[in-house]
Protein backbone atom coordinates (compact mmCIF):
# COMPACT_ATOMS: atom_id res chain seq x y z
CA UNK A 1 0.00 0.00 0.00
CA UNK A 2 1.25 3.55 -0.30
CA UNK A 3 0.09 6.67 1.03
CA UNK A 4 -0.34 10.10 -0.45
CA UNK A 5 2.87 11.10 1.33
CA UNK A 6 4.41 12.70 -1.02
CA UNK A 7 3.40 15.40 -4.21
CA UNK A 8 3.88 14.76 -7.32
CA UNK A 9 7.04 15.38 -8.31
CA UNK A 10 9.75 13.11 -7.01
CA UNK A 11 12.05 15.71 -5.92
CA UNK A 12 9.16 16.76 -4.18
CA UNK A 13 9.00 13.27 -2.90
CA UNK A 14 12.44 12.90 -1.88
CA UNK A 15 12.77 16.07 -0.31
CA UNK A 16 9.54 14.93 1.91
CA UNK A 17 11.22 11.66 2.60
CA UNK A 18 14.30 13.10 3.99
CA UNK A 19 12.56 15.42 6.00
CA UNK A 20 10.18 12.68 7.72
CA UNK A 21 13.13 10.36 7.95
CA UNK A 22 15.04 13.27 9.68
CA UNK A 23 12.09 13.98 12.35
CA UNK A 24 11.89 10.22 13.39
CA UNK A 25 15.37 9.99 13.74
CA UNK A 26 15.38 13.16 15.66
CA UNK A 27 12.43 12.00 17.56
CA UNK A 28 13.59 8.24 18.29
CA UNK A 29 17.05 9.63 19.48
CA UNK A 30 15.33 12.46 22.07
CA UNK A 31 13.21 9.42 23.23
CA UNK A 32 16.20 7.38 23.75
CA UNK A 33 17.67 10.47 25.63
CA UNK A 34 15.58 11.29 27.91
CA UNK A 35 13.79 7.94 29.07
CA UNK A 36 16.28 5.91 31.19
CA UNK A 37 17.06 2.26 30.63
CA UNK A 38 14.05 0.86 31.64
CA UNK A 39 12.20 1.60 28.14
CA UNK A 40 11.27 -1.28 26.63
CA UNK A 41 12.62 -1.87 23.30
CA UNK A 42 9.27 -2.63 21.78
CA UNK A 43 8.09 1.06 23.15
CA UNK A 44 11.19 2.14 20.82
CA UNK A 45 10.21 1.19 17.40
CA UNK A 46 7.23 2.04 16.03
CA UNK A 47 5.66 3.35 18.64
CA UNK A 48 2.27 5.81 18.25
CA UNK A 49 3.83 8.29 19.39
CA UNK A 50 6.88 8.12 17.15
CA UNK A 51 3.64 7.71 14.16
CA UNK A 52 2.26 10.92 15.26
CA UNK A 53 5.26 13.14 14.86
CA UNK A 54 4.62 13.21 11.53
CA UNK A 55 2.13 15.55 11.76
CA UNK A 56 5.07 17.93 13.38
CA UNK A 57 7.02 17.66 9.96
CA UNK A 58 4.37 19.67 8.21
CA UNK A 59 3.74 23.12 7.49
CA UNK A 60 3.13 24.76 10.95
CA UNK A 61 -0.46 25.69 11.67
CA UNK A 62 -1.90 22.82 9.10
CA UNK A 63 -5.50 22.37 9.26
CA UNK A 64 -8.12 19.68 7.84
CA UNK A 65 -10.32 22.74 7.68
CA UNK A 66 -10.89 23.35 4.21
CA UNK A 67 -14.45 24.36 4.67
CA UNK A 68 -13.50 27.99 6.14
CA UNK A 69 -10.89 29.13 3.46
CA UNK A 70 -13.92 29.44 1.36
CA UNK A 71 -12.19 30.13 -1.17
CA UNK A 72 -10.84 28.62 -4.52
CA UNK A 73 -7.85 26.34 -3.93
CA UNK A 74 -4.97 26.69 -5.83
CA UNK A 75 -4.09 23.09 -6.03
CA UNK A 76 -7.17 21.63 -5.51
CA UNK A 77 -5.29 17.35 -5.90
CA UNK A 78 -2.41 18.56 -4.04
CA UNK A 79 -4.91 20.04 -1.19
CA UNK A 80 -7.10 16.98 -1.11
CA UNK A 81 -3.77 14.47 -1.08
CA UNK A 82 -2.83 16.23 1.84
CA UNK A 83 -6.08 16.06 3.66
CA UNK A 84 -6.64 11.90 2.99
CA UNK A 85 -3.09 11.34 4.14
CA UNK A 86 -3.40 13.29 7.34
CA UNK A 87 -5.94 11.36 7.89
CA UNK A 88 -4.80 8.01 6.52
CA UNK A 89 -1.59 8.14 8.69
CA UNK A 90 -3.75 9.08 11.92
CA UNK A 91 -5.36 5.68 11.61
CA UNK A 92 -2.37 4.09 11.42
CA UNK A 93 -0.64 5.66 14.26
CA UNK A 94 -3.59 4.38 16.23
CA UNK A 95 -2.75 0.82 15.92
CA UNK A 96 1.14 1.23 16.68
CA UNK A 97 1.25 0.83 20.27
CA UNK A 98 3.85 1.30 22.32
CA UNK A 99 3.88 5.18 24.55
CA UNK A 100 1.67 7.95 23.19
CA UNK A 101 1.80 11.24 24.11
CA UNK A 102 -1.76 12.18 24.69
CA UNK A 103 -1.43 16.16 24.10
CA UNK A 104 0.24 15.49 20.87
CA UNK A 105 -2.49 13.28 19.78
CA UNK A 106 -5.22 15.69 21.05
CA UNK A 107 -3.64 18.03 19.16
CA UNK A 108 -3.13 16.02 16.12
CA UNK A 109 -7.43 14.96 16.09
CA UNK A 110 -8.17 18.56 17.07
CA UNK A 111 -6.87 19.80 13.46
CA UNK A 112 -8.39 16.62 11.51
CA UNK A 113 -11.87 16.25 12.56
CA UNK A 114 -12.48 20.69 12.77
CA UNK A 115 -16.50 19.74 13.11
CA UNK A 116 -16.07 17.82 16.66
CA UNK A 117 -16.55 20.70 19.59
CA UNK A 118 -13.40 18.70 21.22
CA UNK A 119 -13.20 22.33 23.28
CA UNK A 120 -16.19 21.61 24.58
CA UNK A 121 -15.00 17.89 25.25
CA UNK A 122 -11.87 19.20 27.52
CA UNK A 123 -13.83 21.65 29.05
CA UNK A 124 -17.56 20.43 29.63
CA UNK A 125 -17.67 17.34 28.93
CA UNK A 126 -20.85 16.14 30.14
CA UNK A 127 -22.32 19.07 27.92
CA UNK A 128 -20.51 17.62 24.78
CA UNK A 129 -22.54 14.90 24.75
CA UNK A 130 -25.53 13.95 22.96
CA UNK A 131 -28.62 12.39 24.59
CA UNK A 132 -30.82 9.52 23.34
CA UNK A 133 -34.67 10.08 23.74
CA UNK A 134 -36.35 6.63 23.52
CA UNK A 135 -40.37 6.65 22.34
CA UNK A 136 -41.40 6.76 26.08
CA UNK A 137 -39.85 9.99 26.49
CA UNK A 138 -36.96 8.29 28.82
CA UNK A 139 -33.98 10.57 28.24
CA UNK A 140 -30.69 9.01 28.18
CA UNK A 141 -27.52 11.69 28.57
CA UNK A 142 -23.86 10.68 27.80
CA UNK A 143 -24.38 7.38 27.74
CA UNK A 144 -23.65 3.84 26.17
CA UNK A 145 -26.76 1.92 24.44
CA UNK A 146 -27.07 -1.61 24.64
CA UNK A 147 -29.41 -3.91 22.81
CA UNK A 148 -29.85 -7.86 22.60
CA UNK A 149 -27.69 -9.33 19.97
CA UNK A 150 -30.36 -11.50 19.14
CA UNK A 151 -34.01 -9.71 19.61
CA UNK A 152 -32.52 -6.62 19.02
CA UNK A 153 -34.57 -5.26 22.18
CA UNK A 154 -33.43 -2.66 24.18
CA UNK A 155 -31.47 -3.66 26.94
CA UNK A 156 -29.99 -0.76 29.16
CA UNK A 157 -27.70 2.23 29.07
CA UNK A 158 -24.66 2.84 31.26
CA UNK A 159 -22.54 5.60 31.28
CA UNK A 160 -19.95 7.04 28.45
CA UNK A 161 -16.35 6.12 30.25
CA UNK A 162 -14.05 8.96 28.51
CA UNK A 163 -10.89 7.02 28.27
CA UNK A 164 -8.77 10.31 28.20
CA UNK A 165 -5.45 8.51 26.93
CA UNK A 166 -7.32 7.17 23.79
CA UNK A 167 -8.40 8.79 20.77
CA UNK A 168 -11.73 10.50 20.21
CA UNK A 169 -12.68 8.00 17.66
CA UNK A 170 -11.51 4.52 19.45
CA UNK A 171 -13.73 6.55 22.68
CA UNK A 172 -16.23 5.76 19.74
CA UNK A 173 -15.47 2.57 18.85
CA UNK A 174 -14.33 0.21 21.85
CA UNK A 175 -16.49 2.34 24.36
CA UNK A 176 -19.52 4.28 23.28
CA UNK A 177 -20.41 1.58 20.63
CA UNK A 178 -21.67 -1.88 21.46
CA UNK A 179 -19.87 -4.41 19.42
CA UNK A 180 -21.76 -6.14 16.65
CA UNK A 181 -24.87 -4.06 17.18
CA UNK A 182 -27.32 -3.67 14.52
CA UNK A 183 -30.21 -1.05 13.49
CA UNK A 184 -31.50 1.08 11.20
CA UNK A 185 -30.60 4.56 11.20
CA UNK A 186 -32.95 7.23 9.54
CA UNK A 187 -31.09 10.82 9.12
CA UNK A 188 -34.53 13.17 9.62
CA UNK A 189 -35.85 16.54 9.73
CA UNK A 190 -39.44 18.32 10.21
CA UNK A 191 -39.08 18.54 6.39
CA UNK A 192 -38.77 14.70 5.87
CA UNK A 193 -41.71 14.01 8.61
CA UNK A 194 -44.07 12.58 6.35
CA UNK A 195 -42.32 10.56 4.37
CA UNK A 196 -40.26 9.16 7.25
CA UNK A 197 -44.36 8.47 9.21
CA UNK A 198 -44.51 6.44 5.45
CA UNK A 199 -41.11 4.51 6.23
CA UNK A 200 -42.16 3.40 9.80
CA UNK A 201 -45.40 1.94 8.30
CA UNK A 202 -43.79 -0.21 5.95
CA UNK A 203 -40.76 -1.10 8.12
CA UNK A 204 -43.95 -1.96 10.86
CA UNK A 205 -45.64 -3.99 8.01
CA UNK A 206 -42.29 -6.36 7.61
CA UNK A 207 -42.35 -6.77 11.21
CA UNK A 208 -39.18 -4.94 11.65
CA UNK A 209 -37.88 -5.83 14.77
CA UNK A 210 -33.79 -4.21 14.66
CA UNK A 211 -33.99 -0.89 16.95
CA UNK A 212 -34.60 2.51 14.21
CA UNK A 213 -32.91 5.73 15.46
CA UNK A 214 -33.76 9.13 14.01
CA UNK A 215 -30.86 11.61 13.96
CA UNK A 216 -30.72 14.99 14.09
CA UNK A 217 -28.99 18.33 14.23
CA UNK A 218 -31.56 19.96 16.30
CA UNK A 219 -33.72 20.44 13.40
CA UNK A 220 -36.79 18.16 14.01
CA UNK A 221 -39.54 19.36 16.75
CA UNK A 222 -41.12 17.73 19.26
CA UNK A 223 -44.41 17.55 17.46
CA UNK A 224 -42.76 16.12 14.65
CA UNK A 225 -41.12 13.07 17.60
CA UNK A 226 -45.06 13.30 18.43
CA UNK A 227 -45.86 11.85 15.64
CA UNK A 228 -43.39 9.91 14.59
CA UNK A 229 -44.16 7.52 17.99
CA UNK A 230 -47.81 7.46 17.16
CA UNK A 231 -47.30 6.18 13.51
CA UNK A 232 -44.51 4.17 14.93
CA UNK A 233 -46.40 2.33 17.73
CA UNK A 234 -50.01 2.73 18.42
CA UNK A 235 -51.77 -0.48 17.90
CA UNK A 236 -49.55 -2.29 18.35
CA UNK A 237 -49.87 -6.18 17.20
CA UNK A 238 -48.18 -8.99 16.28
CA UNK A 239 -48.60 -8.62 12.46
CA UNK A 240 -48.02 -4.62 12.65
CA UNK A 241 -45.29 -4.43 15.45
CA UNK A 242 -44.86 -1.25 17.26
CA UNK A 243 -41.41 -0.36 16.65
CA UNK A 244 -38.27 1.03 19.24
CA UNK A 245 -37.77 3.71 17.98
CA UNK A 246 -35.05 6.55 19.30
CA UNK A 247 -34.23 10.08 18.66
CA UNK A 248 -31.04 11.46 18.98
CA UNK A 249 -30.08 15.37 18.74
CA UNK A 250 -25.91 14.96 17.25
CA UNK A 251 -25.96 18.83 17.70
CA UNK A 252 -23.87 19.23 20.81
CA UNK A 253 -21.11 16.81 19.30
CA UNK A 254 -20.65 19.81 16.68
CA UNK A 255 -18.04 22.63 17.01
CA UNK A 256 -20.27 25.79 16.32
CA UNK A 257 -18.74 27.10 12.84
CA UNK A 258 -19.95 23.30 11.45
CA UNK A 259 -23.17 22.78 13.45
CA UNK A 260 -24.94 24.46 10.88
CA UNK A 261 -22.78 23.22 7.64
CA UNK A 262 -24.38 19.62 8.28
CA UNK A 263 -27.35 20.46 6.49
CA UNK A 264 -29.80 18.36 4.04
CA UNK A 265 -27.61 15.52 2.66
CA UNK A 266 -24.73 16.27 4.97
CA UNK A 267 -26.95 15.41 7.51
CA UNK A 268 -26.45 11.85 6.94
CA UNK A 269 -23.06 11.66 7.61
CA UNK A 270 -23.89 12.33 11.03
CA UNK A 271 -26.22 9.52 11.32
CA UNK A 272 -23.91 6.99 9.61
CA UNK A 273 -20.73 7.75 12.45
CA UNK A 274 -22.72 8.97 15.40
CA UNK A 275 -25.72 6.26 15.40
CA UNK A 276 -24.91 4.20 18.05
CA UNK A 277 -24.77 0.92 16.08
CA UNK A 278 -21.80 -0.52 15.01
CA UNK A 279 -23.12 -2.00 12.17
CA UNK A 280 -25.96 0.32 10.94
CA UNK A 281 -28.18 0.32 7.88
CA UNK A 282 -29.10 4.04 6.47
CA UNK A 283 -32.09 4.69 5.06
CA UNK A 284 -33.23 7.85 3.26
CA UNK A 285 -36.92 8.98 4.50
CA UNK A 286 -38.17 7.84 1.15
CA UNK A 287 -36.57 4.65 0.65
CA UNK A 288 -39.06 1.93 0.58
CA UNK A 289 -37.40 -1.41 1.63
CA UNK A 290 -39.17 -4.45 -0.05
CA UNK A 291 -37.89 -7.31 2.02
CA UNK A 292 -37.14 -7.53 5.83
CA UNK A 293 -34.01 -5.49 6.74
CA UNK A 294 -32.35 -8.97 7.76
CA UNK A 295 -31.78 -9.77 3.77
CA UNK A 296 -29.26 -6.71 3.54
CA UNK A 297 -27.00 -7.99 6.46
CA UNK A 298 -27.40 -11.10 4.44
CA UNK A 299 -26.16 -10.07 0.91
CA UNK A 300 -22.85 -11.43 0.13
CA UNK A 301 -21.46 -8.11 -0.56
CA UNK A 302 -21.71 -7.10 2.64
CA UNK A 303 -20.91 -10.34 4.11
CA UNK A 304 -17.58 -10.46 2.48
CA UNK A 305 -16.26 -6.58 2.37
CA UNK A 306 -18.39 -5.38 5.31
CA UNK A 307 -19.93 -2.44 2.86
CA UNK A 308 -23.08 -2.71 1.11
CA UNK A 309 -23.55 -0.32 -1.44
CA UNK A 310 -25.85 0.03 -4.61
CA UNK A 311 -25.29 1.46 -7.94
CA UNK A 312 -27.00 4.63 -9.21
CA UNK A 313 -28.98 5.39 -12.37
CA UNK A 314 -25.88 6.10 -15.63
CA UNK A 315 -26.65 9.13 -16.34
CA UNK A 316 -25.21 9.96 -19.61
CA UNK A 317 -25.44 13.90 -19.89
CA UNK A 318 -24.03 15.17 -17.03
CA UNK A 319 -20.73 14.53 -17.58
CA UNK A 320 -16.60 15.43 -15.83
CA UNK A 321 -14.91 18.03 -17.36
CA UNK A 322 -11.65 16.80 -18.68
CA UNK A 323 -10.08 19.03 -15.81
CA UNK A 324 -12.00 17.43 -13.14
CA UNK A 325 -10.91 13.63 -14.11
CA UNK A 326 -6.98 15.38 -14.12
CA UNK A 327 -7.16 16.38 -10.65
CA UNK A 328 -9.37 12.85 -9.31
CA UNK A 329 -6.72 11.18 -11.44
CA UNK A 330 -3.74 12.71 -9.88
CA UNK A 331 -5.65 12.48 -5.95
CA UNK A 332 -6.32 8.79 -6.55
CA UNK A 333 -2.64 8.47 -7.71
CA UNK A 334 -1.60 10.40 -5.36
CA UNK A 335 -3.45 8.39 -1.90
CA UNK A 336 -3.25 4.85 -3.44
CA UNK A 337 -0.73 4.98 -5.95
CA UNK A 338 -3.49 3.93 -8.59
CA UNK A 339 -2.42 5.06 -11.99
CA UNK A 340 -5.75 5.47 -13.73
CA UNK A 341 -4.13 6.28 -16.98
CA UNK A 342 -2.76 3.18 -17.48
CA UNK A 343 -5.44 0.30 -18.05
CA UNK A 344 -3.39 -2.33 -17.24
CA UNK A 345 -2.65 -0.68 -13.48
CA UNK A 346 -5.94 -1.02 -12.83
CA UNK A 347 -6.98 -4.28 -13.93
CA UNK A 348 -3.49 -5.41 -11.74
CA UNK A 349 -4.85 -3.57 -8.91
CA UNK A 350 -7.91 -3.67 -8.36
CA UNK A 351 -9.81 -6.58 -8.10
CA UNK A 352 -12.66 -6.45 -7.69
CA UNK A 353 -14.87 -6.45 -11.00
CA UNK A 354 -17.71 -3.96 -9.98
CA UNK A 355 -15.30 -1.13 -8.94
CA UNK A 356 -13.14 -1.80 -12.30
CA UNK A 357 -16.16 -1.17 -14.00
CA UNK A 358 -17.68 2.04 -12.03
CA UNK A 359 -13.71 3.33 -12.00
CA UNK A 360 -13.75 2.80 -15.99
CA UNK A 361 -17.21 4.35 -16.51
CA UNK A 362 -15.52 7.53 -14.84
CA UNK A 363 -12.85 7.47 -16.68
CA UNK A 364 -13.46 6.67 -20.46
CA UNK A 365 -17.35 7.95 -19.99
CA UNK A 366 -17.03 10.23 -17.71
CA UNK A 367 -20.09 9.20 -15.37
CA UNK A 368 -20.40 11.48 -12.60
CA UNK A 369 -23.28 9.36 -10.70
CA UNK A 370 -22.53 5.97 -9.48
CA UNK A 371 -23.75 5.03 -5.99
CA UNK A 372 -26.98 5.55 -5.16
CA UNK A 373 -26.64 6.19 -1.11
CA UNK A 374 -30.60 5.93 -0.50
CA UNK A 375 -29.52 2.58 1.32
CA UNK A 376 -26.39 2.07 2.62
CA UNK A 377 -25.26 -0.98 5.11
CA UNK A 378 -21.78 -0.22 6.93
CA UNK A 379 -19.60 -2.33 9.33
CA UNK A 380 -18.45 1.08 11.34
CA UNK A 381 -15.16 -1.01 12.89
CA UNK A 382 -13.68 -1.71 9.40
CA UNK A 383 -15.16 1.48 7.67
CA UNK A 384 -15.22 4.37 10.14
CA UNK A 385 -12.06 5.73 8.86
CA UNK A 386 -13.21 5.73 4.79
CA UNK A 387 -16.71 7.57 6.29
CA UNK A 388 -14.63 10.39 8.10
CA UNK A 389 -12.47 10.91 4.45
CA UNK A 390 -15.77 11.04 2.87
CA UNK A 391 -16.63 13.61 4.97
CA UNK A 392 -13.26 15.27 4.48
CA UNK A 393 -13.90 15.13 1.34
CA UNK A 394 -17.14 16.30 1.36
CA UNK A 395 -16.08 19.60 3.09
CA UNK A 396 -12.89 19.47 0.74
CA UNK A 397 -11.66 21.81 -2.16
CA UNK A 398 -13.65 19.00 -4.66
CA UNK A 399 -16.61 19.09 -2.93
CA UNK A 400 -18.78 20.34 -6.09
CA UNK A 401 -17.11 17.53 -8.11
CA UNK A 402 -20.26 14.79 -7.29
CA UNK A 403 -24.03 15.45 -6.39
CA UNK A 404 -24.66 15.65 -2.44
CA UNK A 405 -23.12 13.02 -0.64
CA UNK A 406 -23.72 9.73 -2.88
CA UNK A 407 -20.24 9.26 -4.30
CA UNK A 408 -18.41 10.46 -1.39
CA UNK A 409 -18.93 6.99 0.38
CA UNK A 410 -16.91 5.07 -2.42
CA UNK A 411 -14.46 7.87 -3.01
CA UNK A 412 -13.63 7.40 0.94
CA UNK A 413 -13.04 3.94 0.70
CA UNK A 414 -10.56 3.76 -2.36
CA UNK A 415 -8.53 6.74 -1.08
CA UNK A 416 -7.94 4.60 1.99
CA UNK A 417 -7.49 1.41 0.37
CA UNK A 418 -10.46 0.08 2.00
CA UNK A 419 -11.98 -3.35 0.73
CA UNK A 420 -15.53 -2.71 -0.59
CA UNK A 421 -17.69 -3.16 -3.39
CA UNK A 422 -20.81 -2.41 -5.49
CA UNK A 423 -23.73 -4.63 -5.26
CA UNK A 424 -23.53 -5.61 -9.17
CA UNK A 425 -26.98 -5.12 -10.55
CA UNK A 426 -27.60 -1.95 -12.38
CA UNK A 427 -30.41 0.11 -10.91
CA UNK A 428 -33.03 0.01 -12.64
CA UNK A 429 -36.39 1.97 -13.80
CA UNK A 430 -39.98 0.91 -11.76
CA UNK A 431 -43.41 1.34 -12.93
CA UNK A 432 -45.99 0.85 -15.44
CA UNK A 433 -44.95 -0.52 -19.05
CA UNK A 434 -45.83 1.47 -21.70
CA UNK A 435 -46.20 0.18 -24.90
CA UNK A 436 -43.54 1.52 -27.37
CA UNK A 437 -45.51 1.81 -31.10
CA UNK A 438 -42.45 0.15 -33.25
CA UNK A 439 -42.44 0.01 -37.74
CA UNK A 440 -40.78 -3.40 -36.95
CA UNK A 441 -43.55 -5.80 -35.76
CA UNK A 442 -41.25 -8.04 -33.59
CA UNK A 443 -40.93 -8.31 -30.43
CA UNK A 444 -42.15 -7.09 -27.30
CA UNK A 445 -40.68 -2.93 -27.05
CA UNK A 446 -41.69 -1.27 -23.84
CA UNK A 447 -41.15 1.82 -21.55
CA UNK A 448 -41.13 2.88 -18.09
CA UNK A 449 -41.04 6.34 -16.87
CA UNK A 450 -41.04 7.05 -12.97
CA UNK A 451 -39.35 9.20 -10.27
CA UNK A 452 -38.85 6.05 -8.15
CA UNK A 453 -35.43 3.83 -9.17
CA UNK A 454 -35.18 0.05 -7.59
CA UNK A 455 -32.66 -2.04 -7.31
CA UNK A 456 -32.84 -5.74 -7.55
CA UNK A 457 -31.20 -9.02 -6.30
CA UNK A 458 -29.02 -11.32 -8.90
CA UNK A 459 -32.10 -13.37 -9.13
CA UNK A 460 -34.02 -10.18 -10.22
CA UNK A 461 -36.10 -9.89 -6.29
CA UNK A 462 -37.15 -6.41 -5.61
CA UNK A 463 -34.83 -5.36 -2.87
CA UNK A 464 -35.79 -1.65 -2.56
CA UNK A 465 -36.43 1.80 -4.24
CA UNK A 466 -36.20 5.21 -3.45
CA UNK A 467 -38.48 8.34 -4.64
CA UNK A 468 -41.40 7.02 -1.97
CA UNK A 469 -44.69 5.43 -3.55
CA UNK A 470 -46.45 7.84 -4.89
CA UNK A 471 -46.68 9.42 -8.49
CA UNK A 472 -44.23 12.52 -7.78
CA UNK A 473 -43.57 13.67 -4.82
CA UNK A 474 -42.57 16.97 -5.42
CA UNK A 475 -45.02 20.02 -5.57
CA UNK A 476 -44.50 20.87 -9.43
CA UNK A 477 -47.49 20.03 -10.80
CA UNK A 478 -48.67 24.05 -11.56
CA UNK A 479 -45.05 24.07 -13.29
CA UNK A 480 -45.29 21.29 -15.29
CA UNK A 481 -48.63 21.54 -16.22
CA UNK A 482 -47.51 24.77 -17.68
CA UNK A 483 -44.60 23.43 -19.27
CA UNK A 484 -45.40 20.12 -20.36
CA UNK A 485 -47.52 19.60 -23.83
CA UNK A 486 -48.00 15.62 -23.10
CA UNK A 487 -49.55 16.63 -19.82
CA UNK A 488 -51.47 19.32 -21.06
CA UNK A 489 -53.18 16.81 -23.30
CA UNK A 490 -53.54 14.44 -20.81
CA UNK A 491 -55.22 16.61 -17.95
CA UNK A 492 -57.40 18.94 -17.90
CA UNK A 493 -55.98 21.23 -15.50
CA UNK A 494 -53.32 21.51 -13.17
CA UNK A 495 -55.39 20.23 -10.51
CA UNK A 496 -56.21 17.00 -11.96
CA UNK A 497 -52.51 16.98 -12.39
CA UNK A 498 -51.78 17.48 -8.89
CA UNK A 499 -54.36 14.49 -8.19
CA UNK A 500 -52.14 12.18 -10.38
CA UNK A 501 -49.24 12.99 -8.62
CA UNK A 502 -50.39 12.39 -5.02
CA UNK A 503 -51.94 8.97 -6.19
CA UNK A 504 -49.94 5.75 -5.13
CA UNK A 505 -48.19 4.30 -8.32
CA UNK A 506 -48.42 0.93 -9.50
CA UNK A 507 -45.66 -1.39 -9.68
CA UNK A 508 -45.79 -3.76 -12.71
CA UNK A 509 -42.35 -4.32 -13.65
CA UNK A 510 -39.04 -3.24 -13.59
CA UNK A 511 -36.93 -1.98 -16.84
CA UNK A 512 -32.58 -2.14 -16.37
CA UNK A 513 -31.97 0.21 -18.96
CA UNK A 514 -28.87 -0.46 -21.43
CA UNK A 515 -27.10 2.43 -21.80
CA UNK A 516 -24.99 2.01 -24.27
CA UNK A 517 -27.84 1.73 -26.51
CA UNK A 518 -31.05 3.29 -25.03
CA UNK A 519 -29.93 4.95 -21.41
CA UNK A 520 -32.36 7.46 -18.98
CA UNK A 521 -33.71 10.19 -20.28
CA UNK A 522 -35.34 12.78 -18.15
CA UNK A 523 -38.75 13.25 -18.84
CA UNK A 524 -38.89 16.91 -18.00
CA UNK A 525 -41.74 15.87 -15.43
CA UNK A 526 -42.23 16.13 -11.70
CA UNK A 527 -39.61 18.94 -11.52
CA UNK A 528 -36.88 16.76 -13.60
CA UNK A 529 -36.91 13.70 -11.00
CA UNK A 530 -38.59 11.34 -14.00
CA UNK A 531 -36.82 9.57 -15.91
CA UNK A 532 -37.98 7.25 -18.73
CA UNK A 533 -36.06 3.81 -20.05
CA UNK A 534 -36.67 1.53 -23.03
CA UNK A 535 -36.75 -2.14 -22.90
CA UNK A 536 -36.66 -4.17 -26.88
CA UNK A 537 -36.76 -7.61 -26.69
CA UNK A 538 -33.49 -9.08 -27.88
CA UNK A 539 -32.15 -6.17 -28.90
CA UNK A 540 -31.77 -4.36 -25.70
CA UNK A 541 -32.24 -3.41 -22.13
CA UNK A 542 -33.98 -5.83 -19.61
CA UNK A 543 -37.47 -6.00 -18.70
CA UNK A 544 -38.69 -7.95 -15.74
CA UNK A 545 -42.72 -8.07 -15.24
CA UNK A 546 -43.67 -9.16 -11.77
CA UNK A 547 -45.78 -12.08 -11.21
CA UNK A 548 -49.31 -11.81 -10.03
CA UNK A 549 -48.24 -12.57 -6.16
CA UNK A 550 -45.60 -10.14 -6.42
CA UNK A 551 -47.96 -7.69 -7.31
CA UNK A 552 -50.52 -8.22 -4.72
CA UNK A 553 -47.75 -8.25 -1.98
CA UNK A 554 -46.43 -4.97 -3.43
CA UNK A 555 -49.86 -3.34 -3.99
CA UNK A 556 -50.27 -3.88 -0.11
CA UNK A 557 -46.83 -2.07 0.35
CA UNK A 558 -47.53 1.09 -1.88
CA UNK A 559 -51.76 1.16 -0.14
CA UNK A 560 -49.48 1.29 3.70
CA UNK A 561 -47.25 4.04 2.20
CA UNK A 562 -49.93 6.39 0.41
CA UNK A 563 -52.62 5.98 3.53
CA UNK A 564 -53.95 8.97 5.04
CA UNK A 565 -51.59 10.09 8.14
CA UNK A 566 -51.77 13.11 10.44
C1 LIG B 1 0.57 6.52 -15.88
O1 LIG B 1 0.56 5.69 -17.00
C2 LIG B 1 0.71 6.37 -18.22
C3 LIG B 1 0.49 5.38 -19.36
O2 LIG B 1 1.18 4.21 -19.14
C4 LIG B 1 2.10 7.03 -18.25
O3 LIG B 1 2.26 7.74 -19.46
C5 LIG B 1 2.20 7.98 -17.07
O4 LIG B 1 3.50 8.53 -16.99
C6 LIG B 1 1.87 7.30 -15.76
N1 LIG B 1 1.77 8.28 -14.72
C7 LIG B 1 2.44 8.21 -13.57
C8 LIG B 1 2.21 9.33 -12.63
O5 LIG B 1 3.18 7.29 -13.30
C1 LIG C 1 -21.56 -1.35 -22.51
O1 LIG C 1 -20.28 -1.18 -23.09
C2 LIG C 1 -19.19 -1.53 -22.24
C3 LIG C 1 -17.93 -1.25 -23.01
O2 LIG C 1 -17.92 0.07 -23.44
C4 LIG C 1 -19.27 -2.98 -21.83
O3 LIG C 1 -18.23 -3.31 -20.94
C5 LIG C 1 -20.60 -3.25 -21.16
O4 LIG C 1 -20.75 -4.61 -20.86
C6 LIG C 1 -21.75 -2.79 -22.06
N1 LIG C 1 -23.00 -2.93 -21.35
C7 LIG C 1 -23.99 -3.74 -21.75
C8 LIG C 1 -25.19 -3.78 -20.89
O5 LIG C 1 -23.91 -4.39 -22.76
Amino acid sequence: MQYCLLGKKRKNRLFTLIMLLTVLLMVYYSVDLSVPVQHSSSDRSNSCDRCLSYYETLEPGWSNDFYDVNQKSLAPAEDVIKLVTRIIIFSKCLQQGGRRNVQRLRNVEKRLFPYINFERLETDETNFWHSHTRWNGEVHHASVMEFDRKGHHFVRSRPINFDTGLSFWENWLQRITQSGSRGIVISASDTQLDETVRLLKVLRYFKNDYPIQIVHNADLSQDSIRLLVKYGRSEDTPEYPAQEIWFSNVRNLLSPKYSNKFATYSNKWLALIFSFFEVPILLDSDTVPFVPIDEFYKLEEFQRTGALFFKDRIISNDLFESSQLDVLKEIIHGCIGLNLTDESDIHEKIEDPTVVQVLENMLIKKHKHHLESGLVVLHKDKHLFSVLISVALQFSPISEYFHGDKDWFWMGELLSNNHFTFHPVDASNIGQFGNVVSKESTGEFYQICSVQLSHTDKDGSLLWLNGGLNVCKKASWEYDYEHSQRLADMFQDAEALRKYYQSPVKLEGIIIPDANISGWVKSGECFMFNYCTLFKEAQFGKAIKFKESEKRRFSEIVRIWNENVF
